[in-house]
């Protein structure tokens, strides 16, 4: 498990309160979402005034408890803390956060479940909060928003206020650029922050926002709404090419013998090229970067415009989980009542998040080939609706309780704990000796040692792209896992 209680969290605590004499401003948060709840806890973090509007009432009810419905290092701790500071409440009551807020920040979903556009919930929001606002408030849409979104929100939001017989507000879109498992470091640390006015009449939107942001080092860049959400998705689709180039290379590496992170280490030097985000593997899940690639060639399908690179991304990403079953098909022999043990089933360690998984992906094609699977993932949550999702697959209780009596071992997610397992000990437990690294996160000095056939991407294992080839044990001179880890890390 990985709560940290008492951890870097609760010193930035510490550290932030009273901000240096800043005035503190009156702050309303409508969703209380990831994003959301993200947003009102670091508002209140910096010393402002937060009702946080929620309409679920269980959700609302677990915010009211000072508990976080959600799971992210250190928020639960926050919500807590500054619920008994008074600077966050939580309400089901849009009119009483809205009145007297400077700041109205929306995070509420613009996708629907299955990750396509869907601006439903983000119209209806509006239409309820945007004629409660005072004239000299701004409303900050938070959401992630394709430009098609932003050019019908502007109009719609003069539109709610002139029909309501209200003077127009200030219109701003200011994009969020955290991560799951790090999202309060990087909403209160962020390498910039952009803010795209849409409409500001009396100059006093980019004035509070500028005052809500004042304690931030990074820069601050003002630009047009379009212009940032447009940045806000380019960030995700760049990190996406980043990793499906990383795959690709992984290919080239594991057909001619070569290692990855060498080679990454090599280009890494270059400033212009960096090290991060060059990790092979399974590829990339999640809520923001599948979709958003997936949607962007969509959109540009519809708009008539060619986007092969990003079409591309798009299929070696689908392709990195086929060619991790293959070789497992490859290196046991054929899937057909195997029992294969996953290791994690979220989309990355530090959350208990499923969306858009590669494990879950993984699983269905194992069971879709005749192979038994047990999953093990750290997050009990995790755990519960993956069974939930997936009829036929097994959940193991423990690590140890998945990999016992398994034929081999596939790791998805890369936990902390899964790379200290004590892989020698192991090697009797299991009954076929494989392991299909997801995540290039296990040392195969250590797996080659512990008798393991050890197979992953780009790792000099010499496997063919769609694993036809049986892997071996890796060639080379060894290779310090955890640095090299270290070097794919944003
Ligand atoms: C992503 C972006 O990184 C954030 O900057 C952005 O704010 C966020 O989306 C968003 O739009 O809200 P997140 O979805 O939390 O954040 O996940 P990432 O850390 O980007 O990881 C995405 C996936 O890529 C994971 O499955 C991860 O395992 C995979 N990955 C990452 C790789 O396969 N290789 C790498 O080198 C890095």
């Amino acid at each position: 498990m990985c709560a940290r209680p008492g951890g870097p969290e609760r010193r930035m605590l510490s550290a932030r309160l009273g901000r240096g004499g800043e005035p503190a401003l009156k702050i309303a948060g409508v969703g209380q979402g990831y994003v959301g709840l993200v947003t009102s806890v670091g508002a209140a973090e910096w010393g402002n005034e937060v009702v946080g509007v929620e309409i679920d009432p269980q959700r609302l009810l677990a915010l009211r408890a000072g508990r976080s419905p959600i799971f992210e290092p250190g928020l639960e701790e926050l919500v807590a803390g500054h619920a008994a500071t008074g600077r966050l409440s939580f309400s089901s009551d849009t009119g009483e956060a809205v009145a007297g807020a400077r700041i109205v920040f929306v995070a509420v979903a613009t996708t629907d479940s299955a990750g396509a556009w869907d601006f439903a919930t983000m119209r209806r929001c509006l239409t309820g909060v945007v004629p409660l606002m005072d004239d000299d408030s701004v409303l900050v849409i938070r959401s992630t928003c394709p430009p098609q979104l932003v050019k019908e929100i502007v109009p719609l939001v003069d539109a709610i206020r002139s029909n309501a017989d209200r003077a127009p507000i200030a219109l701003a879109f200011n994009p969020e650029f955290t991560r799951e498992g790090n999202a309060l470091h990087d909403f209160l640390e962020p390498d910039r922050v952009i803010l795209g006015i849409a409409s500001d009449p009396s100059g006093l939107g980019e004035a509070a926002l500028r005052q809500f942001y004042a304690t931030v080092e990074a820069p601050i860049l003002v630009m047009g709404a379009a212009d940032a959400m447009l940045s806000k998705l380019a960030s995700n689709l760049y990190l996406a090419t980043k990793i499906s180039f990383a795959n690709e290379l992984a290919a080239l590496c594991d057909v001619h013998g070569s290692r990855i992170e060498r080679v990454v280490e090599g280009m890494s030097y270059d400033p212009r090229i960096g090290g991060s985000f060059l990790r092979a593997g399974i590829g990339f899940g999640g809520s923001c970067l599948p979709h958003q690639v997936t949607m962007t060639v969509a959109d540009a399908e519809t708009l008539g415009i060619d986007v092969p690179l990003l079409a591309a991304v798009d299929s070696i990403n689908a392709r990195q989980r086929t060619t991790f079953v293959d070789r497992l098909a490859a290196l046991t022999g054929g899937l057909e009542g195997r029992r294969i043990a996953l290791l994690g089933l979220t989309f990355k360690p530090h959350t208990d998040d499923l969306r858009a998984a590669p494990g879950l992906d993984i699983a269905r094609d194992l069971l879709s080939r005749d192979a038994v699977v047990v999953a093990y993932d750290p997050m009990e949550t995790a755990r519960q609706r993956a069974a939930g999702l997936i009829d036929d697959l097994l959940i193991a209780d423990t690590a140890i309780d998945a990999l016992t009596g398994a034929d081999a071992v596939g790791l998805i997610t890369e936990w902390p704990e899964f790379v200290a397992l004590p892989w020698a000990d192991l090697a009797r437990v299991v009954r076929g000796q494989v392991v299909v690294d997801g995540r290039n996160a296990l040392d195969p000095e250590v797996m080659a040692a512990a008798g393991f056939t050890y197979s992953a991407f780009g790792r000099g294992t010499q496997t063919a792209q769609d694993g036809s080839a049986a892997a071996s044990v890796p060639v080379g001179s060894p290779i310090n896992v955890r640095s090299a880890l270290a070097f794919s890390e944003s």
